[in-house]
């Protein structure tokens, strides 16, 4: 009988690229398994997905891997047998890799996306990275998230563009308001948009607001070391810490809750991407 136990899943997500999307999943991750809580990170940016390259992961087993042991009934899936470690000190976390062929990509399944949530739910937490498009498997991801951090960077008119049409989209999905958070990349770079005018676009005021730092930011790439696991802590790597924080701090009113997702939109989705029954 399969542990009826649920995971908080947190989603980083936007409709826009290069904004910073698996730079926070990595640093969620990294800092949620730095406070002692079990992590799995799933790499869904299935097709160029970023998360071992900056984590310095050489993946042996995929998401791929997984699908295909999914088909077997779920009490014989061994969920260690697809993941990678990533430690560093006295901190690890797990991660799940996308596939190693463009190819199989096409492939991965949504329905595979709610069977991994199943099978990993002895997890205190799963983190998704995820590409910027909506598509019947990222909707899938969104739905079963407890939170969503839609990820914004308010440096360029097309990108505000896409991220309206984005952020309006998952109101669409009439989720509660508590499970969509506005965080603002970069957000004091120097940039001809004002943050109160991407505001006034969006309809919402931002959640949190993450500093530039590139040099930082480059530096944990380059290392392969998540910021938030750096000993030298900077304004970025504190406000990561203090992002997390936020998410998980019990006292909050803003504090996620570990409960199933109510979300209903897999069968809104069906109608519009095709999805099977
Ligand atoms: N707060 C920040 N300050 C400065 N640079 C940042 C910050 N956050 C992320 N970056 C840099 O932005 C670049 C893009 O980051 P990342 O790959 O995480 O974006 P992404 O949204 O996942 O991109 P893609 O759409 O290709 O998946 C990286 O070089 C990263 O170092
Ligand atoms: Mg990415």
């Amino acid at each position: 009988m399969a542990d009826m136990r649920s995971s908080i899943v947190l989603t980083v997500f936007s409709t826009a690229s290069g904004i910073g999307k698996t730079f926070l999943a990595i640093n969620i991750a990294a800092e949620l398994a730095r406070l002692n809580h079990s992590v799995c990170l799933l790499d869904l940016d299935l097709q160029f997905g970023d998360v071992c390259n900056y984590l310095r992961l050489t993946p042996t087993r995929t998401i791929f891997d997984a699908q295909a042991a999914l088909e077997r009934p779920l009490e014989k899936f061994r969920a260690e047998d697809f993941l990678l470690t990533y430690a560093r000190g006295r901190t690890s976390f797990q991660v799940m890799a996308p596939p190693s062929a463009l190819l199989e990509s096409y492939n991965i399944q949504a329905t595979t996306i709610e069977r991994l949530v199943t099978a990993l739910n002895h997890f205190d937490f799963i983190v998704f990275d995820t590409p910027k498009i909506f598509s019947e498997l990222s909707l899938t991801v969104l739905d079963v998230s407890t939170i969503i951090t839609f990820l914004c960077v308010a440096d360029f008119v097309p990108a505000i563009k896409n991220l309206k049409t984005g952020f309006d989209t998952l109101h669409r999905f009439n989720y509660e308001d508590n499970k969509i958070r506005l965080v603002q990349n970069r957000s004091d770079s120097q940039k001809l948009i004002l943050t109160t005018d991407v505001e006034t676009v969006l309809g919402r005021q931002f959640y949190y607001n993450l500093p530039n730092d590139f040099a930082a930011a480059r530096r944990s790439i380059e290392r392969g070391c998540p910021l938030v696991l750096e000993e030298n802590s900077t304004a970025l790597s504190e406000s990561l810490r203090e992002l997390v924080a936020r998410y998980i701090n019990r006292n909050s009113s803003a504090a996620v809750e570990p409960e199933r997702p109510t979300g209903g939109i897999f069968s809104w989705i069906k109608g519009i991407f095709g999805g099977r029954s």
